[in-house]
């Protein structure tokens, strides 16, 4: 089952001038994390905040858990942590839990036997007394974590959860966010760094001024390790219709080709195609790739990708 649909959403400010978000359409399955990528101002929070009714589309619809996000009963059965968030500094992590807690509308009972829970699971738990402003940046990350999960929901949104901690604090908070992926939750998560969450999602998008450019499994994308720059005298339209027809990417760049591969073996068989059209090749010459590179590649003005 999809937990989050989206069809050609698209949100316009100032008459039409901002273009925070232009025509997206994504799905999210059950129980996957899931990470939208993309630089600053790129309408990651943009897309959250439409599926969470905090602005409306200009147009395009989308679903949550099945129903239309105009249906605020799933609202119960999701949690979010907002991008720079800020608790009240009087409060100890105990009362902040209580007061969302509230807010979402679960009893007291429960919240007396969660709020513990909470505070152990986000390594807090010898912190339930201390005021809030006392915490780092980590801490307070974990916190709103914490927060997020207080009603127990089946779907999470976590706009830039990792954003201003330290290496450290980064790692337990990707550890935290499989152990919920564990417990079968989905997650949605918003990150401008793909080295951040490459490692955990199962799923990732790339959005580039508002548009969606590029979506898949992590395992796509992670299969484009091996890429060569490949000169070639003529035969440019020869060369983009084998890549295509081959499912090779290939990215245009000063002049030149890039071709990602998987193997030394993917390589040769291109190079089968490109000889048996008689095109002359010039030159083939690795160009070490990590997929932050890809990333900031796709990203970037200077690549197309053809
Ligand atoms: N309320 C608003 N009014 C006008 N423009 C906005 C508003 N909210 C966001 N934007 C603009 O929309 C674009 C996308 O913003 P945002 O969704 O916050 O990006 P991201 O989360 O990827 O950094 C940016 O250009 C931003 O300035
Ligand atoms: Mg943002």
């Amino acid at each position: 089952m999809n937990v989050i649909e989206t069809h050609g959403l698209t949100k316009h400010y100032n008459k039409g001038k901002i273009k925070a978000l232009t025509n997206v359409s994504l799905t999210v399955p059950q129980g996957q994390i899931f990470s939208l990528l993309g630089p600053n101002g790129a309408g990651k929070t943009t897309l959250i905040k439409l599926l969470l009714t905090i602005v409306f589309p200009t147009s395009g619809s989308a679903k949550l858990l099945g129903k239309d996000i105009s249906d605020y009963t799933s609202h119960f059965k999701l949690g979010y942590l907002a991008e720079n968030h800020r608790f009240p500094e009087f409060l100890t992590a105990r009362q902040v839990l209580y007061y969302y807690g509230k807010m979402s509308g679960v009893e007291k009972a429960k919240l007396d036997v969660k709020i513990p829970q909470l505070l152990e699971l986000v390594n807090l738990g010898d912190w339930g007394d201390t005021k809030i402003r006392k915490f780092s940046k980590g801490m307070l990350q974990r916190m709103g974590i914490a927060q997020a999960l207080t009603n127990d929901p089946e779907l999470l949104f976590l706009d830039e959860p990792t954003d201003g901690i330290d290496p450290v604090g980064r790692r337990e908070i990707r550890d935290l966010l499989q152990e919920l992926r564990n417990q079968g939750k989905t997650i949605f998560l918003n990150s401008h760094l793909l080295s951040e969450v490459e490692r955990i999602s199962d799923s990732v998008a790339i959005l580039k001024h508002g548009e969606l450019i590029r979506q898949g499994t992590v395992e796509d994308f992670i299969s484009i390790k091996k890429q060569y720059l490949l000169q070639i005298a003529e035969g440019n339209e020869t060369l983009k219709n084998i890549c295509k027809t081959n499912e090779i990417p290939l990215i245009s760049q000063n002049g030149h080709f890039i071709v990602s591969v998987h193997d030394d073996a993917h390589l040769n068989h291109l190079i089968d195609r490109l000889r048996e059209k008689e095109i002359v090749i010039q030159g083939i010459t690795p160009r070490k790739i990590s997929l932050e590179d890809f990333f900031i590649d796709v990203i970037e003005e200077k690549a197309e990708v053809v």
